[in-house]
């Protein structure tokens, strides 16, 4: 780019001056996840009095959430594309919303129903020929900065620089440069329940394969008992803090991926300072579009790809509910369906559903006779391959509706096995 400095220079505003940009009634998408502009946000928060009938659409949302508050109803209206803790309440109460698609589908939205006016992403500050990079947020990120009619950018020079899709600075409306710590996500804690869940996942599991994991306590778990694997590969929708530990093990090294070999590869990055070090200038490591990674015939490229992710509640026929509890949506399918299919039509693929065998501390069985009432089949019958619990594992594909009863009631906790097996007799007209 020629005069990318001048540019630059002549584009850098306050926050204020941002967020004046924006105007009621606009669709403003806000940066995934870690690569939340929390800077901004908060100065569009300080002006919310200034706006009515805001849709702000996020999908993970890692930072403070305000704009779902009460008070700013007639402010803000947030359309969730993956609930969390700072939105279920809004979507619950309807003065939110939530709509439901695969993860990797989403940039096609900006295209179709959901173009977008105003695009609030952080970048770190450009490179040397007038790139900036989306550090650890690629997933939508691109897409909404590429479509946007607007673009508000805080350029934090505290975000990693990852390699993949970089923005060049004429596509930026306005830079506002502001150096923060990313936000967080401390590693989970680890049980002894999500120690057995974890060496259940990790017997599936051979030396070479490529991983995708999903985030939280499971994921975490099975890394654990992967330190005598070998030459294992990346290609996931995100990775965290565990993924480093195995990479300097020499565990994983991506030598075997028949994609992309030699690469760790992701749409987005949630972890400590410590992977956002591992991850900064690295040039084995690739944060790429959504779209891309996570589309199942992209992901299926990779031979032996092991998916592993979790859910609410699975009935005895194998449907997977993964995003609400009853009619409450607590999350969304985000890129569970999009691997547990790429591991499907990956040679060698494997798909793992691990969970807990009981939430609400032990009082309810996670393996029902049939989903609560209201909630949404996530993972179809069809497509559900392996139920893992700290119990054991369930392999479900390609067997007859009474097989996989059988082996998940194998797997449930102890306690509600009798009345489990009680159902299968009714339901089989046959004996346990
Ligand atoms: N009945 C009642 N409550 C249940 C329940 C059930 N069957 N299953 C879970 N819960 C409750 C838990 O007790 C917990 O309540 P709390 O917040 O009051 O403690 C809450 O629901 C969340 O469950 P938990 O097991 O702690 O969640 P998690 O952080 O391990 O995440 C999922 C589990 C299923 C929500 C998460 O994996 C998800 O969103 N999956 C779908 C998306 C996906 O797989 N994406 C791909 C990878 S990023």
């Amino acid at each position: 780019m020629a005069d990318w400095k001048e540019i630059y220079e002549s584009r850098k505003v306050s926050a204020d001056e941002a967020v004046a940009r924006i105007k009621s009634g606009n669709r403003v998408v806000i940066g995934h996840a870690c690569g939340e502009p929390s800077f901004l946000v908060d100065a569009m928060m300080a002006h919310a009095q200034d706006y009515r009938d805001v849709e702000i659409v996020h999908m993970v949302a890692m930072g403070k959430c305000e704009y779902c508050k009460p008070e700013y109803a007639a402010n803000f209206r947030h359309n969730a594309l993956f609930v969390g803790g700072g939105s279920r309440e809004a979507v619950f109460s309807g003065r939110g919303d939530y709509t439901p698609s695969f993860f990797f589908e989403i940039p096609q939205l900006f295209h179709t129903t959901l173009p977008v006016d105003v695009a609030m992403v952080s970048l770190t500050p450009p490179d040397e020929e007038g790139n900036c990079s989306l550090g650890v947020s690629a997933d939508y990120d691109y897409e909404a900065v590429m479509t946007a009619k607007t673009v508000i950018a805080q350029v934090n020079d505290q975000m990693p620089f990852t390699y993949g899709k970089l923005i060049p600075v004429d596509k930026v409306t306005c830079f506002v440069e502001h150096s923060a710590p990313l936000i967080e996500l401390a590693p989970p804690k680890i049980g002894p329940v999500e120690e057995a869940i974890g060496r259940n996942c990790a017997s599936l599991i051979n030396d070479g394969d490529t991983l995708q994991l999903g985030i939280g306590a499971i994921p975490d778990a099975v890394l654990l008992f992967l330190k005598d694997k070998k030459d294992l590969g990346i290609h996931s929708e995100m990775f965290s803090d565990g993924v480093v530990a195995l990479a300097e093990a020499g565990v994983i090294n991506n030598s075997k991926k028949t994609l992309h070999p030699g690469k760790y590869v992701a749409n987005f990055l949630m972890g400590t300072k410590r992977l956002y070090d591992f991850v900064d200038h690295n040039p084995d490591v690739l944060v790429l579009p959504v779209d891309y990674v996570n589309h199942p015939v992209v992901a299926a490229k990779n031979d032996n790809l092991v998916s592993i992710n979790s859910c609410v509640q699975v009935d005895l026929m194998g449907q997977i509910a993964s995003e609400s509890i009853g009619f409450k949506q607590i999350s969304g399918v985000g890129g569970q369906v999009d691997f547990i299919r790429g591991a499907a039509f990956s040679k060698g693929g494997r798909a793992i559903i691990a969970m807990p065998s009981t939430a609400a501390k032990g009082t309810v069985s996670k393996i029902v006779p049939l989903l609560d009432e209201g909630a949404a089949v996530t993972t179809s019958r069809n497509d559900v391959d392996y139920v893992v619990t700290e119990y054991g594992i369930a392999h479900l594909k390609g067997h007859t509706l009474r097989d996989r009863a059988r082996a998940l009631i194998e797997i449930a906790h102890p306690d509600f096995q009798d009345g489990l097996k009680e159902e299968f007799e009714k339901r089989f007209h046959c004996a346990y």
